[in-house]
């Protein structure tokens, strides 16, 4: 077994959080998650209700926490209102600033979990009174940075050492298998927050175009840009860019992103509707190239799990 503060805290089996993934994390995949002694966060992303409450019943009676882009959600406050009512596991923010969220959370007795992508915006979520921060790499699939994980988790861990040494740390960017879990755990975290490997499962609500287009690719095949943002017409603020694969659309108007806004979005959402990996590109980070199948979540978690306690040689406890 893992054991660490994070499994302790959560009381999980192992210390692996499936990313809240907007559009492709939903219940069913977070309870797979939990169900296999991880922690499952639904994707709560640009804030559908609709669409969360559903999630929210496919997850059944799994204890799942939820997650929000915190810059659209300071748009519609009343959703977190809402969701805490849900009793979520944890609450999980990226992306904009946590502060003005972090009482209504600490009042409904919910552990905050922030995802941070610089050393600012860690040492904000402490101001938040983060239970758990998670440090995040350029290497990511979806929106992000370009602080890399192998430097920013250390460095976090360091901050948190040295001003907050009871606030948990995650590492995310690029960890897809046992070897990334080990590795996290040796830069100082307590566990870690995967994406790209539970959207290439089977309980992600991902077109199965897109999924076999990431397993067919390699890390080299990915790019950070704001080309699927200018085609969804969402106002995703500086620093932020989001890493998917390179296809024939991002091809298409890497150069010429003016011609792309102009173009109404240039057949985006005509492309994902259809499965279409060609004519909108597969939200995925640098481990697309550790992918070799779309397996059960559960699976992989178990998976991630047992060849990290392998390589620790049977075993961790911190
Ligand atoms: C398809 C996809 C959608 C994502 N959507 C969100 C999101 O809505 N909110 C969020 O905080 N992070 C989101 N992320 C980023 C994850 O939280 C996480 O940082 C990232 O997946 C970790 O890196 P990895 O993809 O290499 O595992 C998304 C990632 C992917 C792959």
């Amino acid at each position: 077994m893992i054991e660490t503060r994070l499994t302790r805290a959560f009381g999980l089996d192992h210390p692996i959080v499936s990313a809240p993934m907007a559009i492709a994390g939903g219940g069913a995949l977070a309870a797979a998650v939990t169900g296999a002694g991880g922690l499952g966060l639904i994707g709560g992303g640009y804030g559908d209700p609709e669409w969360l409450e559903k999630q929210f019943r496919a997850a059944g009676n799994a204890a799942v926490g939820c997650g929000f882009i915190t810059w659209k959600l300071a748009e519609k406050p009343e959703l977190l209102t809402e969701t805490l009512a849900r009793k979520p596991k944890a609450l999980f923010l990226s992306f904009g600033d946590p502060v003005p969220f972090a009482d209504e959370i600490r009042a409904a007795g919910v552990p905050l979990i922030c995802q941070v992508q610089t050393l600012d915006h860690a040492r904000r979520a402490l101001e938040a009174g983060a239970t758990a921060i998670v440090a995040q790499g350029g290497e990511a699939g979806g929106h992000g940075a370009t602080r890399a994980t192998m430097t920013l988790v250390p460095e976090v861990a360091d901050l948190l050492a040295a001003q907050a040494p009871d606030v948990l740390l995650l590492a995310a960017g690029g960890i897809a298998d046992g070897r990334g879990l080990a590795a996290a755990l040796m830069l100082g975290a307590d566990g870690v927050l995967v994406g790209t490997r539970l959207w290439a499962s089977r309980e992600a609500l991902v077109a199965d175009g897109f999924q076999s287009a990431a397993v067919r690719a390699d890390g080299d095949a990915t790019l950070r840009s704001s080309l699927p943002d200018i085609a969804r017409k969402l106002d995703w603020p500086a620093p932020f860019t989001i890493r998917t694969l390179r296809n024939a659309f991002t091809d298409r108007w890497q150069d010429d992103p003016e011609g792309l806004r102009q173009a109404d979005g240039g057949g985006y959402a005509e492309a994902i509707a259809a499965g279409d990996a060609e004519g909108a590109p597969a939200i995925v980070g640098e481990a697309a190239g550790l992918i070799r199948d779309i397996a059960p979540a559960g699976e992989i978690v178990t998976r991630i799990a047992a060849d990290a306690e392998a390589l620790l040689g049977g075993g961790w406890r911190r």
